[in-house]
């Protein structure tokens, strides 16, 4: 059995075939960031636009790979959102009209679905377990039930984590995405240089708040003092570092409470290339006693394996595909399985 994923939520066009026994047999990733460099961020029409020049020859050429034919395929499954609507619309328009071509179901899957179903597609994890996700949008502790039986634990109340490094980044004077040129600058760095907040450290829950670092940061910049120090800008980006794991391990801690039987703890998303980041994690867990994962790189960051194997999870667990599909900027976890609005 085998399906085809598409993913187009942000900026980046990926299609990839996967098997039911977890093989991934093609796949092919292409990162729009030069189209968004200059820009300092992703800009939503140049995403939808270079989605729409390149999706369609990606899906001949990675099936053509395979020496397969669409009729081989058990079902197409495309990314309906959350995430960009121009993009999401690319994505599911083309993945719909080649069900409805040639005679496969169509599976709408949700993005962050793809996410914390991925470690599944690479290891036997078993039900449940808790996951992190961490990306340029998203930060929020999932319990993960079964599939479609996701509990929210905590989230952001203001920035997500990929962002508040993406926004440190260009306080720093650093290329778009930030995370990676942060975490590179943090190695030379000195994390005790400087005594950034670990906003909502002790608190009870395991909600996050990142817009409190991110302002310190700009104060640190703005500080004549600490610029004539020399090396500034490697000590922030450590000091940076270092409070996110300290308030990403303080966070863990009360999200492993909560969640109760639990004995796999996952982070997911593209924060979670993040080598300093899941070293603290890691360590968190170890102590007790837990098992820890963290997806090889090209599965943290966005792609369609995931996509492709969350259909697979739904096609297993006998879950029926969207007869009404909707293309959502917004669309939580926990309204999964529910009758879109
Ligand atoms: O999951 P993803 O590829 O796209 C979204 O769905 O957002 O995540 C992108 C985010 C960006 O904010 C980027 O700066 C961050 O992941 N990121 C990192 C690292 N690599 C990517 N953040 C910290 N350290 C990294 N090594
Ligand atoms: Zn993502």
């Amino acid at each position: 059995m085998i399906v085809l994923g598409i993913e187009t939520s942000c900026d980046e066009t990926a299609v990839a075939i996967v098997t039911v026994d977890r093989e991934v047999l093609a796949r092919q990733v292409f990162s729009q960031l030069k189209d968004h460099q200059k820009f300092g961020g992703v800009v939503p029409e140049v995403a939808a636009r270079a989605h729409l020049a390149r999706l369609p020859a990606m899906v001949q050429d990675t099936v053509a790979s395979l020496d397969i034919d669409f009729a081989d395929l058990e079902a197409i499954a495309a990314t309906t959102g959350p995430g960009l609507i121009g993009g999401l619309l690319v994505g599911s328009m083309l993945g719909q009209g080649l069900a409805l071509a040639h005679g496969k179901p169509f599976y709408s899957i949700n993005h962050l679905e793809g996410h914390i179903l991925s470690p599944r597609l690479e290891q036997d994890i078993d039900f449940p377990y808790l996951v992190l996700l961490v990306s340029g949008g998203h930060t929020q502790f999932v319990k993960v039930n079964g599939v479609e039986d996701y509990q929210l634990l905590g989230t952001t109340i203001d920035d997500a984590v990929g962002e508040a490094f993406d926004k440190t980044a260009k306080l720093l004077g650093l290329e778009y995405p930030g995370g990676p040129e942060i975490e590179k600058l943090a190695q030379s760095g000195n994390s005790t240089a400087f005594d950034f907040p670990r906003s909502m450290k002790g608190r009870a829950g395991c909600d996050f708040s990142f817009s409190g670092l991110k302002t310190a940061v700009r104060y640190a910049l703005e500080e004549e003092s600490n610029i004539k120090q020399g090396f500034v800008q490697q000590n922030i980006a450590a000091s940076f570092q270092a409070a996110v794991g300290d308030i990403v391990c303080d966070r863990l801690q009360n999200a492993l409470e909560m969640a109760g039987e639990i004995h796999t703890v996952v982070v997911a998303g593209g924060v979670a290339a993040n080598q300093y980041l899941r070293g603290r994690m890691e360590d968190v867990c170890k102590n007790l006693g837990l098992a820890f994962h963290a997806p090889p790189l090209e599965l943290c960051t966005d792609n369609a394996d995931m996509i492709a194997w969350a259909a697979v999870e739904r096609l297993k667990a006998g879950i029926a595909p969207d007869t009404d599909v909707k293309a959502r900027p917004r669309w939580p976890l926990n309204e999964l399985g529910k009758k879109a609005a």
